[in-house]
This record gives C-alpha cells, sequence and structure tokens, in this order.
C-alpha cells in the first residue's frame, strides 16, 4: 500500500502539489484506476455505441476536442465546450456552472445526458455488465472506477513550472514579460493562481456569446494548462484563439474584476507568448 503511493507520488509532474486529493471512501488504487481507464475508452457506454469520454475529452488533445460546441451522439450539438479535465482532482466543483459537488458525481452525467451519450444509467451498467470485460460492473464501481481515471490525469512540467523551480532560462524575455503581465497591469492572477492557475471559482467576465447564464451569469475559471493546445475558448467555444481572448480583457467587461485593461500590441503579443509556456507534460493513469 504505502509502496504504490510513494511511485504514484513521484509521477506527479514538476509544479502539482505532489498530494492528491482522495476520499476516503474511494482510495486511488491501481486496479480501480485501470477499469476506469477502460470505461473512459469505452464508446458502449453511449446509446448508439458511437461515442466514448475520450471522443469528446482527447489525450491527444489536452483531454478536450475541436469543436467549440460538444458533439454527443447522432452529431447532436450540446450548449458548451468540452473543458481540458487535467488536475481535476484539485477540482472544487464540476462543469462551467459548478453543478456537481464532486467526480463521483459528476462522471455518470454525461453517460445519461441526451445530448452526451444519452443511456440511462442502469441500462448503460447491464450492457456492460454482459460483457466479459467487465463481469459484475455495478453503478458504484462505475463511479468511482471513472472518477479514480479522472483524478490520475495530470498536466506540469511545463516551461513555467521550470522558471518557478528556479531555472530562469525557462522563458525567454517576452515570456518573461508575459508573466509579469499576468501577475501585474493585465490582473490576470487574481483569478488564474496556484498550481493549477484558477481559483476554482465563479465570475462575471462577459465570456462568450451564448444566452446560457452558466452560475447567476458567472463561469468555473478554467485551469489555463495546456491552454496553447485546446483552441477554441470559452465556455461555448466563442474565442477561436488566445489573441481573442487577451483582447476580450482588454476590452474589459460589466463586472469591477473586469476593468478594461490597455494594453500594447507587444503586450499583448507577451501574455499570448507566456500563456504557451504553460504547455507541459500531460500524465495519466498509474
Ligand atoms: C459529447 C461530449 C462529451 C462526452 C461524451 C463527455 N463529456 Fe465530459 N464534458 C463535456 C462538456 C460539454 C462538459 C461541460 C458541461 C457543462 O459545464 O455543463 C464536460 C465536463 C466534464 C468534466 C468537468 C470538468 C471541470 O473541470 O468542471 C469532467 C470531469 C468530465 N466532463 C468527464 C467526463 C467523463 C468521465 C465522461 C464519460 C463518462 C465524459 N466527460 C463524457 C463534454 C463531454
Ligand atoms: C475575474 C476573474 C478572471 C480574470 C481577472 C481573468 N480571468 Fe481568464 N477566465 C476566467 C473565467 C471565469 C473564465 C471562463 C469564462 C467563460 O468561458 O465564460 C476564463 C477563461 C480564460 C481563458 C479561456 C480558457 C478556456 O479553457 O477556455 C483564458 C485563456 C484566460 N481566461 C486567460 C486569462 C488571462 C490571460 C487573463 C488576464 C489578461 C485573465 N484570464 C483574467 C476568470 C478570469
Amino acid at each position: 500500500m504505502m509502496l504504490w503511493l510513494l511511485l504514484f507520488a513521484l509521477r506527479v509532474p514538476l509544479g502539482l502539489d505532489t498530494h492528491i486529493p482522495v476520499p476516503d471512501d474511494n482510495p486511488l488504487r491501481a486496479e480501480t484506476v485501470a477499469l476506469g481507464r477502460k470505461l473512459f475508452f469505452e464508446k458502449q457506454l453511449s446509446r448508439d455505441g458511437t461515442v466514448a469520454c475520450a471522443t469528446c475529452h482527447d489525450p491527444n488533445r489536452a483531454f478536450t476536442d475541436e469543436h467549440p460546441r460538444a458533439k454527443g451522439i447522432g452529431g447532436q450539438i450540446g450548449p458548451r465546450r468540452s473543458p481540458r479535465i487535467l488536475n481535476r482532482a484539485w477540482g472544487k466543483s464540476f462543469f462551467w456552472d459548478g453543478r456537481a459537488a464532486t467526480l463521483e458525481d459528476q462522471v455518470v452525467q454525461p453517460i445519461t445526458n441526451p445530448l452526451e451519450m444519452a443511456m440511462p444509467l442502469d441500462d448503460a451498467v447491464s450492457r456492460l455488465a454482459a460483457m466479459p470485460a467487465y463481469n459484475q460492473l455495478d453503478v458504484l464501481t462505475l463511479r468511482r472506477a471513472l472518477a479514480s481515471y479522472v483524478r490520475t490525469i495530470l498536466a506540469g512540467d511545463s516551461p513555467y513550472d521550470r522558471y518557478i523551480a528556479g531555472d530562469r532560462t525557462a522563458l525567454d524575455a517576452q515570456q518573461q514579460k508575459g508573466l509579469n503581465l499576468f501577475r501585474g497591469k493585465a490582473g490576470c492572477i487574481s483569478c488564474h493562481l496556484g498550481p493549477n492557475l484558477t481559483d476554482e471559482d465563479f465570475h462575471v467576465t462577459d465570456a462568450g456569446k451564448s444566452i446560457d447564464k452558466g452560475r447567476n451569469g458567472a463561469f468555473k475559471t478554467p485551469s489555463l494548462r495546456q491552454v496553447a493546445e485546446a483552441a477554441p475558448y470559452f465556455h461555448d467555444g466563442s474565442a477561436p484563439t488566445l489573441e481573442a481572448v487577451i483582447d476580450h480583457y482588454d476590452k474589459g467587461g460589466t463586472d469591477p474584476e473586469m476593468r478594461p485593461l490597455r494594453l500594447a500590441p507587444d503586450e499583448k503579443q507577451a501574455i499570448v507568448a507566456f500563456l504557451k509556456s504553460l504547455t507541459g507534460v500531460v500524465r495519466e493513469g498509474m
């Protein structure tokens, strides 16, 4: 028991807290994680057998996809963008509006969502339980396994992390200027902070073009890890590039936290260059 805990701790990429929070009743076990991994790639969890979790959360795209808004079974388009699911073990609530309190709650919701996988949970579980690969699967085991696998998806060890760890050459001059703006004049750090570059809280940024109200008009601050790999941006995928995101912040919004920034063109470019330094290593499984 102690041994695998130690080995697992060693696999946590540079820049993250080496302690991974895990609920008492669902400890990280290699077997549970392996089952969760299998389920994450299992298309039979969807009604017509065409969509897996990994369809929308593609490991080769920082665990998101290329669609501005999620594409579920039958090509149906949902209201929101698939988020990058990275370092969610440290999440305080889940979904753009935070409506799921734990990962164990969250992971079954895409299965039953009519626009995503559209399978009643009992049907999904009995279909899988009839397959030799999943003998005796039940809902609780499925919840725990998927949540455990999601907890092992970790992103870190980026040039930014190496810079913070003391390697002053890890960021070039433009990226260092971008980091200073991020922490200073542009005020990004007031919401995008800590090892995961998020306060896990909700803010009114006026981002997005949809009528989606999120949580009383607010949306959860996303982590910025691997962000350069994962266009388009915002909860409805309405910002095609990082430059478009910066222009949105520059303009400001209706909330006092969103005052206009008046950034010069070279300052905007420096912030974009800095955001690219947040691309590092993504690991999953154990
Ligand atoms: C059709 C695309 C699609 C499929 C399939 C899908 N997801 Fe998602 N996922 C999304 C979207 C869209 C959101 C955000 C929804 C919202 O905020 O209302 C999301 C949110 C999440 C989150 C919350 C992340 C956060 O930081 O708040 C997790 C975790 C997650 N999905 C895991 C899974 C798992 C596990 C599966 C398979 C059981 C799965 N997803 C299947 C599109 C998908
Ligand atoms: C008041 C809090 C707040 C401040 C300040 C802030 N952000 Fe954000 N950021 C958010 C929230 C909330 C979202 C999600 C908005 C949405 O999609 O509705 C977000 C989204 C983003 C995204 C898109 C990520 C994705 O996955 O779609 C990027 C990139 C980003 N912010 C970078 C920055 C930068 C750079 C700054 C400084 C110029 C900044 N943010 C300032 C709260 C903030």
